[in-house]
């Protein structure tokens, strides 16, 4: 895994490695000054929609710390050292949504109130550092259009300087995403082009599935959910051709053929709104609730019941 000379010839890669080891920055320069200018409903609101968001921060600096030695074993040199920015990158985006939470007095919603939360990051962790970036990247599409929503609506108060600051690293992940795919894909089978097909539908699915707990709150900001998906949805759906996903060969083998169909969402709602108005009402929407207060805690985080939760 060790290489004494490297090959480190200058590609856009480490191009982005230069860029990313040049704009590091912390919670410390944050302005927490800043007004946050929302009611008590309001930050409980940003608190629950920012929830899978900010486990998505996490779950990419863990997942970037388990490619990397993916990428050393294949030579994959530069993408090696760009990961150590991108790792940086995500480690602040956690540390500073973790103050921000402190400062808007409320918790994350738990994986039990939203287990589509854990089910989308443990089909995260599936696979090789191929589907690992796939995966960011359809992640990282999701969270631009959430930081950019804030970073329009909020420009001047705390979480919206905040998500500008986010979204100059976002795009880098992004460059970085597209170009290795974009690099792999000639290179991948028929059947493995197909599996990442079926992991983008899984991933947008589970998305719809987060967002549709999330609704109320996301009307109270001022936004919808669904459409926002939706956006996420074309996006991924632009990125996937540009990458050459999408296309049977993939660009660099001949003609391109238009291949599979991606996940219809609004087919997929209206039909899961037939099943709610038949289905008998259960219980009202999830509650913030705090994990430190609930006596069946060490029950909910039980491998059994996230493994159900992640069915
Ligand atoms: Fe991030
Ligand atoms: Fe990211």
């Amino acid at each position: 895994m060790l290489r004494l000379f490297p090959d480190l010839s200058e590609d856009l890669l480490l191009r982005l490695y230069h860029k990313g080891a040049h704009v590091h920055w912390t919670s410390e320069d944050i302005d927490w000054d800043a007004p946050v200018a929302l009611d008590e409903r309001g930050s409980l609101a940003l608190a629950r929609v920012l929830s899978p968001v900010y486990l998505g921060e996490q779950s990419a600096m863990l997942g970037a710390a388990n490619v990397l030695p993916q990428l050393a074993m294949a030579g994959e040199s530069t993408a090696q050292l760009y990961l150590t920015t991108f790792l940086g990158d995500e480690a602040r985006h956690f540390e500073v949504l973790t103050r921000l939470y402190q400062r808007l007095g409320h918790q994350p919603v738990s994986i039990r109130a939203l287990p589509a939360m854990l089910r989308y990051h443990h089909r995260l962790r599936q696979g090789d550092r191929v589907d690992w970036v796939w995966g960011i990247l359809i992640s990282d599409l999701f969270a631009k259009h959430f930081y950019q929503l804030f970073a329009h609506s909020q420009e001047n108060l705390l979480f919206g300087t905040m998500s500008q600051r986010i979204l100059v690293d976002e795009s880098r992940h992004q460059a970085f995403c597209d170009h290795y795919l974009t690099k792999v894909m000639p290179h991948l089978g028929q059947e493995r082009r197909k599996a990442l097909r079926s992991m983008r539908d899984e991933l947008l699915s589970t998305m719809e599935d987060m967002q549709a707990v999330l609704g109320e709150d996301a009307e109270v900001l001022g936004f919808s959910g669904q459409d926002m998906v939706d956006l996420v949805a074309l996006d991924v759906r632009v990125h996937a051709q540009r990458i050459g996903l999408d296309q049977e060969p993939p660009p660099t083998d001949g003609v391109p053929g238009s291949f599979g169909k991606p996940v219809d969402l609004a087919e997929r709602r209206r039909l899961k709104a037939e099943e709610d108005t038949n289905r008998p009402q259960q219980m009202g929407p999830a509650q913030d609730c705090d994990c430190s207060l609930c006596p069946i805690a060490a029950l909910c985080s039980s491998l059994v019941v996230r493994r159900a939760a992640a069915r």
